[in-house]
């Protein structure tokens, strides 16, 4: 019944970020400063979060307008209970073409020796893993919590080891914290199957204290890379995809960057994003969601959820990393990134 939506830019709906608990473990000051997010915080109760029945039901109608990819978030993911139960819900559906879903997690990776072959066996199809650094020193200011970084690339092994496969690692990088880790980061994972993406640190959220003067512009990531490590620019596996792709040119594997600040991505950006409590957001920059948790739990029907999916998505103008800084931001509280997911 529903023909593919678009948005006002012509954009399509293809991945859907589901944010599943607004609580971490880690408290990296790009995200959780723990000045903000300390033993008082307003978490969301269990009540408010959406059942994984509703996020299940919502994930079909959104399959049926288009969504290719679901990619469970948090906070951190995998400290929501029974989250494997949630993955094999999700894995037995099938997109509209009849194919299985793209299913996929962001972890920071702490509880995977742990999950991991939970996680695999429920059918979560890849994963990518958030680390910061190699050196522990560097690693624990990033985290905020003295977590090793032991027991990271231990839950990556663990990951491999039960099968999965081009498992990406995340590293924000901040200048003046952990950039001299760059050099390092892509040694370790050259010649592996392990995808290593730089992220420029992003003004998300309200509390996170960003300031130009620690982004790293992608450019200078690759150009110190490239030094050492030469690298030639690959095309995107899809249009809209996130990071820039560059290949080690003696073929030992591929880096990414992920550009936000200094190279928007908006024009083919395909995401919609559930909050913990189910509200449908579409930017990761936006100062407001649309309530679908409530018409759940009024009792409204597939249908008349589906055209509320609708209606939203084809008034979408969003450009967020486009306008930064423009007087049209200003003034604006944008959500914290951990209850929308990233
Ligand atoms: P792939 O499916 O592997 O391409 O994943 P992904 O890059 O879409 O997801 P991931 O969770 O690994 O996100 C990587 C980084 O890109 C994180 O810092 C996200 O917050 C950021 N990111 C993802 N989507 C968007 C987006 O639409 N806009 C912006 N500005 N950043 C995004
Ligand atoms: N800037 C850039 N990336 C961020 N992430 C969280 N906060 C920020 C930020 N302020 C990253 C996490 C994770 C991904 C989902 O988003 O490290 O890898
Ligand atoms: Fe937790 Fe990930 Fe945010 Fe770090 S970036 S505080 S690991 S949700
Ligand atoms: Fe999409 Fe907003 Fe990110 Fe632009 S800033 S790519 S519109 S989520």
């Amino acid at each position: 019944p529903n023909g593919l939506l678009a948005d006002t830019r012509g954009r399509r709906l293809h991945d859907l970020r589901i944010s599943v608990t607004d609580r971490c473990n880690f408290r990296c000051t790009y995200c959780m400063p723990k000045e903000v997010f300390d033993k008082d915080y307003p978490y969301l109760s269990h009540g408010d979060l959406l059942s994984f029945e509703e996020i299940v039901r919502l994930a079909k109608i959104y399959i049926e307008h288009g969504v290719e990819k679901i990619r469970l978030t948090g906070g951190e993911p995998l400290l929501r209970k029974h989250v494997e139960k949630l993955i094999e819900m999700l894995a037995s559906l099938k997109t509209l073409s009849g194919q299985p879903l793209d299913l996929t997690l962001t972890t920071n990776g702490s509880l995977l020796r742990k999950k991991a072959q939970a996680l695999k066996d429920a059918g979560l199809t890849r994963m990518t893993i958030s680390l910061d650094g190699l050196d522990d020193a560097t690693f624990q200011q990033m985290n905020d919590v003295g977590f090793p970084v032991g027991d990271v690339l231990d839950g990556i092994e663990a990951a491999r080891e039960v099968g999965f496969k081009n498992i990406k690692v995340n590293m924000v990088v901040k200048k003046g914290t952990n950039d001299h880790e760059i050099i390092p980061m892509a040694k370790y994972f050259k010649g592996s199957d392990v995808i290593l993406r730089f992220i420029e640190f992003m003004d998300v959220g309200a509390s996170n204290g960003w300031n130009m003067t620690e982004v790293l512009p992608s450019a200078a990531v690759i150009a110190k890379i490239h030094e050492t490590f030469p690298l030639t620019n690959i095309d995107p596996n899809y249009p809209g995809e996130v990071a820039e792709r560059w290949r080690y040119v003696d073929g030992s594997g591929e880096v990414g960057v992920i550009s936000s600040v200094t190279q928007a991505f908006c024009k083919d950006c395909s995401r919609a994003r559930l909050s913990t409590e189910g509200k449908m957001y579409l930017c990761l920059f936006a100062t407001e969601g649309h309530d679908l948790k409530a018409l759940l739990r009024a009792g409204k029907s597939d249908l008349e959820i589906s055209n509320a999916i609708a209606q939203v998505w084809s008034h979408r103008t969003d450009r967020y990393s486009e306008l930064r800084g423009s007087p049209e931001m200003e003034g604006k509280r944008k959500v914290e990134m951990s209850y929308i997911g990233g």
